[in-house]
């Protein structure tokens, strides 16, 4: 088990008059390998939640356990060892004059010898497209995509168990954003590490998590596989979310034809299933 949550309540500010129940009782687990995506609205808790996995922010009541490490222990280090938080618009915190150094800066803190460090910032930028001529430029000459890539890889040099991304691809365009899912489906599969996001994106969830898991209200609302949750729309709707858009387009579809399959999440299914169809009926 990779993550373990009980009972887990968490209120900003406590005993102050800006107190804020921001979780509430809230219980899962997470297996390790598992690729999770948590949406939900703003303000429903999911930055609040993934603070938690590792001690930044820790339960006013009930317990997180992380890899078997209680995160209101005091074994913070080997905690944050094991898992790397890529924050939202993590290119904000970028400040070194080289995109060596900033990718270097987590492992330059251990005990780790100068080549190491280098071969593990050249292995890690290659995964991630960061040509070598890259590497001695400032952070600051990137493109926004680019940026993004080093922070991720400043995160990934760690290599954490548990990787967690808060919106990856908030702010950049649809060619940046399936760049960077891209990867990190790679990563998954390839590296088998845990992986846990939060997005807005249906459409993203729907193409990449093997398991989702609805907040509201700092509430756990659903948590199942993609289509046991997006099937049901009504639901989702009524905390103002919404299934990914093909989904729709499928319902109508079937509506007309109620022999189309209609169980489909992503524009990939759906272009297989209404072929299907078509080569039936039409063509
Ligand atoms: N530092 C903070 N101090 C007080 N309240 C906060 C703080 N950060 C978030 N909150 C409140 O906690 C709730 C959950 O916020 P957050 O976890 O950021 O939600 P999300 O990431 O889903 O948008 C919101 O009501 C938000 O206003
Ligand atoms: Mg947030």
């Amino acid at each position: 088990m990779s993550i373990v949550v009980e009972n887990l309540s968490f209120i900003y500010g406590k005993g102050t008059p800006f107190e804020k129940l921001a979780l509430k009782n809230i219980s899962f687990n997470i297996d390790s390998g598992e690729f999770v995506g948590i949406i939900g609205h703003t303000g429903s808790g999911k930055s609040t939640l993934i603070q938690q996995f590792n001690g930044l922010l820790k339960p006013t009541s009930g317990k997180v356990f992380v890899n078997g490490i209680d995160t209101l222990g005091k074994n913070l280090k080997e905690l944050r060892k094991q898992v790397g938080i890529v924050f939202q618009y993590p290119e904000h915190q970028l400040f070194e004059e080289t995109v060596f150094k900033d990718i270097a800066f987590g492992l330059q803190k251990q005990n780790i010898g100068q080549a190491e460090i280098e071969a593990r910032v050249k292995k890690v930028s290659g995964w991630l497209g960061i040509e070598q001529d890259i590497l001695i430029k400032s952070p600051f000459e990137l493109s926004g995509g680019q940026k993004r890539r080093v922070a991720i890889a400043g995160v990934l040099v760690m290599e954490p168990s548990i990787l967690i991304l808060d919106e990856p691809s908030a702010g950049l365009d649809p060619a940046g954003r399936d760049e960077i899912f891209g990867l990190i489906s790679r990563f998954h599969k390839e590296l088998g590490i845990t992986i846990i996001f939060v997005s807005h994106s249906m459409e993203d969830v729907a193409k990449l998590a093997n398991r989702v898991i609805v907040l509201n209200g700092g509430s756990v609302e659903m948590d199942g596989t993609p289509s046991s949750v997006f099937k049901e729309i009504g639901k989702l709707e009524k905390i103002g979310l919404s299934a990914p858009q093909i989904a729709y387009l499928m319902k109508k579809l079937k509506e007309i034809k109620p022999e189309i399959n209609d169980d489909i999440y992503t524009i990939e299914e759906a272009k297989i299933e209404i072929g299907k169809f078509l080569r039936r009926c039409c063509i």
